[in-house]
């Protein structure tokens, strides 16, 4: 089961680079081959894998501007880095000129498709973090996945931004990428027994009946940023950690809902 995600929303800070590198890591050890793509100028995840942008010969932002000038490609294994069991496509600062030149140029909301279908074959799952913005980036990352896993944090919850992000997400489906899916609502940054997140929780069911919710929830834990800092996946830093526990279970499911689709398609 080949499967593009990518991991969005427009709002800062409601860890869409540690559930890229925490799920990253949880279904690397569940025996997937994964690669993950930094598609954010900050380069986050690109330093939680403990990677230097500046030191990065090629980049995502890099590679886009190659692309933009019509110029070569370098081979997959000469800007493909692997930190553990996970491979990774790092980001620089390039990618935020390569972003302006992309909103001038017919046919880029393309490229990241273009980049990574070869890779198809070669990856059980390939994740995409995303800076938090609509613009062309993110728009480039929904062109290029099957599916979409949008994390909430019940804290910095607003139905509007999520509004904006479904509409974003239906105008690729209807002339980009007719095959996008939602995979679900990852609720993060959780306590479940607070009214917060209860909250948080019935007004997604309400407003969005037909978008699945994620079960695992990813709790509120200070040890998920002290991995980041120390480029670990929280697994790695704290085992028994309740995060580490939620993002294998993530992986879980996410590895299972791609086994339903098999079925159905097989069906
Ligand atoms: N489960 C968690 N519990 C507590 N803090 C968390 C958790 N997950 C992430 N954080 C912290 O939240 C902050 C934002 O996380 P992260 O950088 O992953 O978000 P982001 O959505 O990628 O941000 P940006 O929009 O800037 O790219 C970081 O300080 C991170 O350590
Ligand atoms: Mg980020």
């Amino acid at each position: 089961m080949n499967k593009i995600i990518v991991v969005a929303n427009q709002k800062g800070g409601v860890a869409k680079t540690s559930t890229v590198r925490n799920l990253s890591y949880s279904l690397a050890e569940l025996d997937k081959k994964v690669l993950t793509v930094d598609l954010d100028p900050q380069s986050n995840l690109t330093i939680g894998f403990g990677i230097t942008p500046k030191k990065a010969k090629h980049t995502t932002g890099t590679i886009i501007t190659r692309m933009l000038t019509e110029e070569e490609l370098p081979e997959n294994s000469e800007y493909i880095q692997t930190v553990g069991k996970v491979d990774i496509l790092p980001a620089s600062r390039a990618l935020t000129v390569a972003e302006v030149n992309m909103l001038i140029t017919p046919g880029s909301n393309k490229y990241l498709a273009k980049l990574l279908e070869p890779l198809r074959e070669v990856y059980d799952y390939i994740i995409i973090d995303t800076n938090p913005s609509l613009g062309a980036l993110t728009i480039n990352a929904l062109t290029a996945c099957d599916e979409v896993i949008i994390p909430i944090d019940p804290e910095l919850f607003a139905i509007t931004g999520l509004n904006d992000l479904m509409d974003s997400i239906g105008k690729v489906k209807a002339n980009l990428n007719p095959n996008i899916k939602i995979g679900g609502i990852l609720f993060v940054k959780s306590i479940t027994r607070t009214n917060l997140y209860k909250t948080a929780r019935q007004n997604i069911a309400d407003y969005f009946p037909h978008i699945p919710i994620y079960k695992s929830v990813i709790p509120l834990t200070v040890k998920v940023g002290e991995a980041n800092s120390n480029a670990l996946a929280v697994a790695e830093y704290e085992h028994s950690n309740p995060a580490a526990f939620a993002y294998t279970e993530l992986a879980k499911e996410v590895a299972e809902n791609g086994k339903n689709e098999t079925e159905n398609k097989i069906a």
